[in-house]
């Protein structure tokens, strides 16, 4: 077989969390690009369905299931959906999240529980559902979680998010020794400033512009600067490839810890 099959996802059935904006959208339309069928996870249905379609018009094929990551019998019943439809999910990528920026001392415990529970507390909860499904199913598979180069180093004002996102990394580390020996793999994504619905407006004030210094390769990135990364982990490709985390970040963290 060439390499470049490897990357290849036909016959794959993939759930993506997020899918309703930002990286989640690029990533299913990557993986259906690639060939999986995507069934696409979040809250805002409406936007859920626009995704779909465009994905059904580029010739791929997915579904658009409504659930919230928070909501543990919502993603199960998500996960049957996306069963009914394809069946059994063979790739999950745990993109589902929320930002928050106080200073630790301003923090409400509402809020606090928001950052977690959807950004830690939601990528274990959906990551033991696949792979239970996989266990259950007897085939491998690969679990890609999104993390944050928050999880590797910090910033003021983003101490929930950096704890779900350093949970994040420690989570697929401690998942990936319990299933490499089933052919599970779980592997993450640790993207640097990626520009998005999410703060287009602030990497173009004055603090982004400052931001932009500090990245080695002098620019923000894309969501297309994750397409590598995601194939890779998801894919055959990183067949021998688990408990990694894979930083996407134009060498910031390189920087910031020499
Ligand atoms: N953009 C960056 O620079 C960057 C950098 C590092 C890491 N990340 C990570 O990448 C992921 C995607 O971020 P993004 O930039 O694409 O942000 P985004 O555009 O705001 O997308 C976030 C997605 O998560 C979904 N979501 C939030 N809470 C949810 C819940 N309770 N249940 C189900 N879905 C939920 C949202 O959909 P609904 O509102 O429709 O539910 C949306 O589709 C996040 O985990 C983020 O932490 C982003």
């Amino acid at each position: 077989m060439s390499a470049a099959k490897l990357f290849d996802m036909t016959g794959q059935v993939a759930l993506v969390t997020g899918a309703s904006s930002g990286l989640g959208v690029r990533f299913a339309q990557v993986l259906a690009e690639a060939g999986a069928a995507v069934a696409l996870v979040a809250r805002r249905d409406d936007r859920l369905e626009a995704v779909r379609a465009d994905i059904e018009k580029a010739g791929g094929r997915a579904v658009a299931i409504a659930a919230d990551v928070t909501d543990r019998g919502a993603m199960t019943r998500a996960f049957d959906a996306a069963a009914q439809a394809f069946g059994t999910v063979t790739v999950l990528v745990n993109n589902a999240g929320v930002v928050a920026s106080r200073r630790a001392v301003e923090v409400s415990e509402e809020e606090w529980r928001r950052v977690i529970g959807t950004n830690l507390d939601g990528v274990f909860f959906a990551a033991q559902e696949a792979a239970r499904r996989m266990l259950a199913a007897g085939r491998g598979g690969a679990i890609v979680n999104i993390a944050s180069i928050l999880g590797l180093s910090v910033a003021k004002g983003v101490a929930p998010y950096a704890v779900a996102k350093a949970g994040v990394i420690q989570l697929t580390r401690a998942m990936a020794l319990e299933l490499a020996s089933k052919g599970i793999r779980v592997n993450a994504i640790a993207p640097g400033w990626i520009v998005t619905d999410l703060n287009r407006d602030y990497l173009a004030s004055e603090a982004g512009a400052a931001i932009r210094r500090a990245i080695p390769a002098g620019r923000f990135g894309e969501a297309s600067d994750l397409d590598g990364a995601l194939l890779l982990l998801a894919s055959d490709a990183g067949r021998f490839i688990t408990g990694e985390t894979i930083v996407v970040d134009g060498g910031q963290v390189v920087a910031m810890r020499g």
